[in-house]
C-alpha cells in the first residue's frame, strides 16, 4: 500500500514537471550578478545534446570564439573570449546559467551573444528577431554540458 502512494506520488511529480512550461526569457529572475538560480524547465539538460550545440555554427557557435580541449578534433576554435577549460572551476552552475541566458549582464558591453533574450540584440539576423537564439531546453542542455568543464 505504501508503496502505491510513493509510486503514485512520483508518477504525479514526473508529469507535472514534464509538462511545464519553459520560462519565458522576459520571467526569468535573475541574482544580484546576472545569476540565474531556477532551471528554466522542468526537463533536466542532456550534456550530449549540449555538446553538439556548442560546436554548431547555427546554435550556440560557442567554439567560434572560445577554445575547448574537450573538442580538440574540431579544427578551428576562436580566441576572442577565455579558453572554456575547467571554466565549471571558476563560475557555479547558476553563475553559468545566468552567462548562457543574457552574458550581458554577468559581463557589460560584452561581444558575447544573449542566447535566451527576445528583443534588443545588437548586429543579429533579421530571423532572430522576436525569438531568442537557443531555446530553453537548449539552454539547458548546453548548461549541462558546460559544468563537467573542469580541470
Ligand atoms: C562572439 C563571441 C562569443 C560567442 C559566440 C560565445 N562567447 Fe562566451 N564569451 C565571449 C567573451 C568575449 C567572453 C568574456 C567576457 C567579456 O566580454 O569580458 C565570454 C565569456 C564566457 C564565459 C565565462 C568564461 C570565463 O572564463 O570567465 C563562459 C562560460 C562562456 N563565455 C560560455 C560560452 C558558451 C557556452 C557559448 C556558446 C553557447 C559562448 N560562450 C559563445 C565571447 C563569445
Amino acid at each position: 500500500m505504501r508503496l502505491t502512494i510513493i509510486t503514485l506520488a512520483a508518477a504525479v511529480a514526473l508529469s507535472s514537471t514534464a509538462f511545464a512550461e519553459p520560462t519565458a526569457p522576459g520571467n526569468i529572475k535573475f541574482g544580484e550578478n546576472g545569476e540565474v538560480e531556477l532551471a528554466l524547465t522542468g526537463v533536466a539538460g542532456d550534456a550530449a545534446s549540449g555538446r553538439k550545440l556548442f560546436m554548431n555554427r547555427k546554435k550556440g557557435n560557442c567554439l567560434a570564439c572560445h577554445v575547448n580541449s574537450d573538442m580538440a578534433e574540431q579544427t578551428f576554435h576562436g580566441e576572442v573570449g577565455p579558453e572554456l577549460d575547467g571554466v565549471a572551476d571558476r563560475w557555479d552552475a547558476a553563475e553559468l546559467r545566468g552567462i548562457l541566458v543574457n552574458s550581458k549582464n554577468m559581463f557589460e558591453g560584452t561581444i558575447m551573444p544573449a542566447f535566451y533574450r527576445d528583443s534588443g540584440y545588437n548586429r543579429i539576423l533579421k530571423k532572430f528577431d522576436g525569438t531568442t537564439i537557443l531555446s530553453a531546453q537548449e539552454v539547458e542542455d548546453l548548461l549541462a554540458y558546460v559544468i563537467t568543464l573542469k580541470e
